[in-house]
């Protein structure tokens, strides 16, 4: 069991960022990736359209035997993650919403928080719903939540801009309300928008602390494995990964490792929809 990889799957390439911190902290995990590059982007769907999405994606994963998945998607895990849980209950399945809400409440010194994820994201109310629960889980409430959907966020990524002048003039558009609202905390509820941290810092100031989804999901990742007596061992080496996407292989290659920050050996397309058995170790929330 504890030789098997983890299965992280997302949209597109934003879920790279998760996958990075997963593997910064966890260097002797087999890790897995699917990206469904062929219908990316999630964060302007249905919630039908989204549940079926991730379904398939994770049904994928199942049927690589492994031991964990985590929804690597912020949309996904906002739409999906309570359904996905109850059709596949024999895998622990981890999403982001749940370790981003209490980065947020570790983060905030006022209790004035902001939200920027996608438009899916910020529909849902996953977010706002679940700080409040994680505040009212210790006996506290938020002083104030402010969602914004950030749409343009996510194209601007996929392009490459990610710190230029159109990427500044469009964060300056959507973060202006927060700017004046007295947040102290703003969760980046996005897996692409840790790319453009150094235009939302910027342009929110240093009195404000950008929470990482992306990071708080890996940690608790990592937490929730050693708990469960899960990990590989370090002894075992260096942990292998495999790469599966939709569509467009060679763009995805080129930008996985440019962002990985090293070859991506094993990287094949994947057919999505093959009805797989679940399969796994029992569940947790996130
Ligand atoms: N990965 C998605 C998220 O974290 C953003 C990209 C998309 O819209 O599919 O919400």
């Amino acid at each position: 069991m504890n030789s098997l990889p983890i299965g992280i799957f997302d949209s597109g390439v934003g879920g790279l960022t998760v996958m990075r911190e997963l593997r910064r902290l966890l260097p002797a995990e087999h890790l897995i990736y699917l990206g469904d590059t062929a219908r990316v982007p999630y964060g302007n769907k249905s919630h039908a359209t989204v549940s079926r999405y991730a379904q398939e994606d994770v049904q994928f994963l199942v049927g690589r035997g492994v031991k964990i998945i985590v929804i690597a998607c912020n949309t996904a895990s906002a739409i999906a993650a309570p359904g996905l849980r109850e059709h596949f209950p024999g895998v622990p399945i981890l999403g982001m919403i749940g370790p981003g809400s209490r980065a947020a409440m570790a983060a905030t010194r006022n209790g004035r928080i902001g939200v920027i994820a996608t438009a899916a994201t910020i529909g849902s109310g996953a977010y706002e719903t679940r700080i409040r629960e994680t505040f009212a889980a210790v006996g506290r409430a938020p002083e104030e939540i402010i969602s914004q959907a950030c749409p343009l966020f996510v194209p601007l990524v996929e392009e490459g801009e990610t710190d230029t002048a159109i990427t500044r003039l469009v964060a300056e558009k959507y973060l202006a309300g927060l700017r004046g609202a007295g947040i102290d905390a703003l969760v980046l509820g996005c897996t692409h928008y840790p790319l453009l941290k150094s235009v939302i810092a910027s342009v929110m100031g240093p009195s404000v602390t950008l929470v990482d989804s992306a990071e708080a999901a890996a940690a608790e990742t990592a937490a929730l494995l050693a708990g469960r007596g899960l990990l590989r061992p370090a002894s075992a080496g260096r942990g292998g990964e495999r790469f599966y996407v939709t569509d467009a292989a060679a763009r995805f290659h080129g930008i996985a490792e440019n962002f990985l920050g090293h070859p991506v050996d094993y990287l094949e397309l994947a057919e999505l929809g093959s009805p797989v058995e679940a399969d796994g170790a029992g569940q947790v929330s996130g």
